[in-house]
């Protein structure tokens, strides 16, 4: 797949909000803002919390818009309190699921291996995982960026397969720029996305990695999202707090639609 047939990619990371029924309301107000379906040339997928998935899922059903799940358990079934297993995800309809997003690696001790582990998860259940990788503030001043990033790319991918890779998605997030309103900008975006992409090459071969979709993650919004996913490399947005307001969602998905975020040169 040569670089410019990757189709714009823009998740909306509910967190830990919206876990009820009010999940399907904000699942209709977006829909209502998008017109009623999701619009051509760009994939949306909400990622509400578990416990809404299937309301979300009946909302819906039937208009374009995808599911996906926040994170998933490296195992199949078992005794693991409180965590939600791939496959049940694949069963209330999700098609994707994050894996190794920073704050499940800061505040629920997820390391490099532990991410793989669910990368390996969620291939097995069906899903596409979303590869979450970013440097800390510490990391990027003590110039580790490209490291960080090179690292947790190469963990995370580790021994996949062609197959497997047509079904990664990545998302690089700096980690000082999730929830701060700091984004990056486009050129340290891009700068970022390229060091994952060359990880990528490395790990599964430059045919393989050119296919992988690699979104930028950290306080995108309706007023920075065209400049971001227009930025060279950038094939989406993994939106968390714009994402709860429907109509600035819906203006972050029209943004990736319209500018198609990928040149012709890829990156
Ligand atoms: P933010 O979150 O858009 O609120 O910075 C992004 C994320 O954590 O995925």
């Amino acid at each position: 797949m040569a670089p410019s047939s990757r189709l714009p990619l823009v998740m909306g990371n509910w967190k830990m909000h919206r876990g009820g029924p009010d999940g399907a309301d904000l699942a209709r107000a977006v829909l209502a803002a998008l017109g009623g379906r999701a619009p051509a040339g760009v994939e949306v997928v909400l990622l509400p919390p578990p416990t809404a998935i299937a309301p979300v899922a009946d909302a819906i059903r039937g208009t374009g818009v995808r599911l996906g799940g926040q994170s998933c358990h490296a195992a199949e079934k078992g005794a693991f309190t409180g965590e939600t297993a791939a496959p049940f995800l694949a069963a209330l309809g999700c098609g994707f699921v994050l894996c190794g997003h920073s704050e499940r690696r800061r505040l629920s001790g997820e390391d490099d291996a532990a991410v793989a582990a669910r990368v390996r998860a969620a291939l097995a259940a069906g899903l596409r995982p979303v590869l979450c990788v970013g440097e800390t503030l510490e990391e990027r001043d003590a110039g580790a960026t490209e490291a960080v990033i090179s690292r947790q790319v190469a963990a995370g991918t580790a021994g996949l397969d062609a197959a497997a890779a047509a079904r990664l998605e990545v998302a690089y997030e700096p980690v000082w720029a999730i929830g701060t309103g700091r984004t990056a900008t486009p050129a340290q975006a891009s700068e970022g996305h390229g060091t994952a992409r060359e990880a990528l090459s490395r790990g599964l071969g430059a045919a393989a990695a050119s296919a992988v979709r690699v979104l930028y993650g950290g306080s995108v919004n309706p007023g920075n999202a065209e400049a971001l996913l227009s930025a060279p490399g950038v094939d989406g947005a993994l939106v968390g707090g714009a994402s709860l307001e429907a109509a600035g969602f819906a203006a972050i998905v029209k943004a990736a639609a319209a500018v198609r975020a990928v040149p012709a040169t890829g990156g």
